[in-house]
């Protein structure tokens, strides 16, 4: 092992729809010290989500304070940075103080936009390989110049800066010196153009953003010029050397470096994600494509995506909102004391649906309800909901052969089990289950020489546990297909 003055760790940051995950991370690969931070979540209407910048700024100085905690500062070799993705922050250039709250990838108050420019979606998809969803930043940003001109003039002004929390956390932790973007969370406002790995000045002039406001697209790792202000990170003076959206993170952090490698990481949302190496291969099954990574040559990774909205976010719901479990932990035991749900079925499409169905108007629905119903019945029909939702998007994936699972919910064995079942695929779950967090690391260390290639991150990945497919309850399925449906149109 290496000596703490050899620089061979790295501070990686999360930043999370929910919360701040910071850990340490040793050039073994262990994860040596963790801090988190949840912050507030503000729904001002239905469907609508808004988080507080300052809120995440503060959760993040928190979480890392937390994981700095006993550490050797001086074996720090940089910081990777890693982040919910498509959600759209405001901040003034000179103050860094943001006019209005973010709005959240999961905030569906874009539904009629896309709706009336459904007329678009063809060529903007064809650019993007994405699709006019108000799950993308663009529609966000469209809502936004119709709605708030007196704030959208002061981003044409140029006073405003516009970014994903990416680039909101660089430039807060650089004193406002860098407005920079990965091509990961760039590929995913609807404003990049997938084949140039540029901005679309096509697409900035469809939804009215100035390029100007935009941040500049940087590769993934070996970004050492973005080095943090000590007077506003925690007296650290450290390259930001990665970089990466969350789930191209843990694409990275599960060490899927081949084309055709798969995972899917539980967080907020669960995303599906597979290498399609240097093709950004389109497909007509309701999956999307984007970058998965830009290497410091130029030189992109593509992935096919299936993002699904709502599955941790229905445990928090339960734990938050009908308030009938104390804990996410708790899920597992008290969905284990029926075994079955007695036929209730929860579809969570608290935000609307996403990959496969994509219907910005879907709600939420739990049916089948008796008198015998319990808590235990919804608790069990919302874990199922989410290995269901994951077998809608795997279904569209028929040459899947191997899943390696990640985030909170994969420590779950009663999840990975049921997950297996419904995917007819041995899925493996790796020691470490904060893969996004892990990823970003990586890119950090690969970008300071913690890592010199793909093969040494490699050899650090290893196997907690494997589930094998035990047979799935076909009849149940066929019932959470019947209740999809009717979850439909319904806004
Ligand atoms: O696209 C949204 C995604 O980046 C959010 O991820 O981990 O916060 O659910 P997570």
């Amino acid at each position: 092992t290496s000596t703490s003055s050899a620089r061979s760790t790295v501070l990686s940051i999360d930043a999370g729809t929910t919360g701040v995950t910071a850990l340490v991370v040793s050039d073994d690969g262990q994860i040596i010290a963790r801090g988190y931070q949840e912050f507030p979540q503000h729904f001002p209407q239905p469907g609508w989500v808004e988080h507080v910048p300052e809120e995440i700024w503060q959760a993040t100085l928190e979480a890392c304070r937390a994981a700095l905690k006993g550490i050797d500062r001086s074996s720090l070799a940089g910081i990777g940075i890693t982040n919910q993705r498509e959600t759209i922050v405001l901040w003034d250039r000179e103050t860094l103080g943001s006019p209005r709250r973010a709005i959240v990838w999961q905030d569906r108050r874009t539904a009629a936009y896309c709706a009336e420019n459904k007329a678009h979606e063809a060529r903007v998809s064809e650019i993007t390989g994405l699709r006019l969803d108000p799950y993308f930043s663009a529609t966000k940003l469209a809502w936004l110049r119709e709605n708030e001109p007196h704030t959208w003039a002061l981003v044409e002004s140029g006073r405003y800066a516009v970014g994903t929390v990416d680039s909101y956390l660089i430039a807060r932790m650089t004193r406002g010196t860098w407005h920079v973007t990965d091509a990961s969370n760039a590929s995913r406002t609807l404003l990049f153009d997938l084949h140039t790995g540029a901005w679309s000045p096509e697409l900035c002039d469809l939804f009215g953003v100035p390029a100007d406001a935009l941040p500049d697209v940087v590769a993934n790792w070996g970004t050492t010029h973005l080095v943090t202000d000590p007077r506003s990170f925690l007296d650290l003076s450290l390259p930001i050397a990665g970089m990466a959206g969350d789930q191209q993170a843990a694409l990275f952090g599960q060490t899927c470096f081949e084309a055709g490698e798969v995972k899917c990481t539980y967080g907020t949302g669960s995303f599906i994600l597979t290498n399609t190496g240097s093709q950004a291969i389109r497909s007509d099954a309701g999956l999307l494509t984007t970058v998965a990574w830009r290497s410091p040559d130029g030189a992109h990774t593509y992935a096919q995506e299936g993002a699904i909205f709502v599955t941790g976010a229905a445990v928090q719901w339960l734990r938050d909102g009908l308030q009938i479990v104390g804990s996410a932990a708790e899920t597992a035991a008290v969905a284990a004391t029926v075994t079955s749900t007695d036929g209730v079925v929860f579809v969570p499409a608290l935000t609307g649906l996403g990959a496969p169905h994509w219907d910005p108007d879907a709600r939420g629905l739990i049916i089948g309800l008796t008198r015998g119903t319990t808590r235990a019945h919804i608790v069990r029909a919302t874990l199922e909901a989410i290995a269901y939702e994951v077998r809608d998007v795997l279904e569209t994936m028929p040459a899947l052969t191997a899943l390696k699972v990640d985030g909170g919910a994969a420590a779950n064995d009663f999840l990975c089990q049921l997950q297996a079942d419904q995917a007819g695929v041995t899925v493996s779950r790796p020691r470490f289950v904060e893969t996004t967090g892990l990823g970003a690391a990586f890119l950090a260390g690969l970008g300071t020489g913690v890592w010199n290639s793909f093969d040494e991150i490699r050899q650090t990945w290893s196997l907690d546990r494997s589930f094998t497919p035990a047979g799935a309850d076909d009849v149940a399925y066929a019932q959470w297909k019947k209740a999809v449906e009717r979850s439909k149109a319904w806004a």
